[in-house]
């Protein structure tokens, strides 16, 4: 069984799967958790492991090469202040889904075109967070949620 855990502050949204919604993105984690009057590297560490999570929704989730997807494909970005500085980030998609979440979390995997991604998004979420958890469904979608304890 697993106890729920205590929310002491809370943001939804939900934004359309376009690139430019990755700043957007980072900039309500920067907004957001200024309550918290957090150190400058935890939170651009935390912006830039939510900004890889969004754009794993746009590219890969909803398969959007050039960034532009809209209505249809929304990306479902929670952020929540748990007890003894505790931030978790979610990042959910209803896109394509991960066969194996093993090997895409794997440094350098990617299924990107040639060239174009590293491969080092989810090794850079795990870097900058405490810890990340992928649950991902084929054809129905992802959930990525970091976990981060601020100084
Ligand atoms: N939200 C998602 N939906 C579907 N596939 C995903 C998603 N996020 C990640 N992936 C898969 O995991 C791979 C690795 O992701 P990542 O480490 O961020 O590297 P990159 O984005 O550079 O390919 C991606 O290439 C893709 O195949
Ligand atoms: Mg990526």
């Amino acid at each position: 069984m697993r106890t729920k855990q205590t929310v002491l502050n809370q943001l939804d949204c939900i934004l359309p799967a376009k690139s430019v919604n990755e700043g957007v993105a980072r900039s309500v984690v920067g907004a957001f958790l200024l309550q918290m009057d957090p150190t400058v590297e935890d939170l651009s560490d935390l912006k830039c492991a939510t900004s890889e999570a969004v754009t794993n929704a746009v590219v890969h989730g909803y398969r959007r090469q050039n960034g532009e997807g809209g209505d249809g494909c929304p990306v479902f970005l929670s952020l929540a202040i748990l007890p003894e500085r505790v931030v978790r980030v979610t990042v959910k998609d209803n896109g394509c889904g991960i066969e194996d979440v093993a090997e895409a979390r794997a440094p350098l995997f990617t299924t990107g075109p040639a060239g174009e991604r590293s491969g080092m998004g989810f090794s850079v979420m795990e870097a900058f967070t405490d810890r990340m958890t992928v649950r991902s469904r084929p054809g129905k979608g992802t959930k990525v949620t970091l976990y981060k304890k601020m100084k």
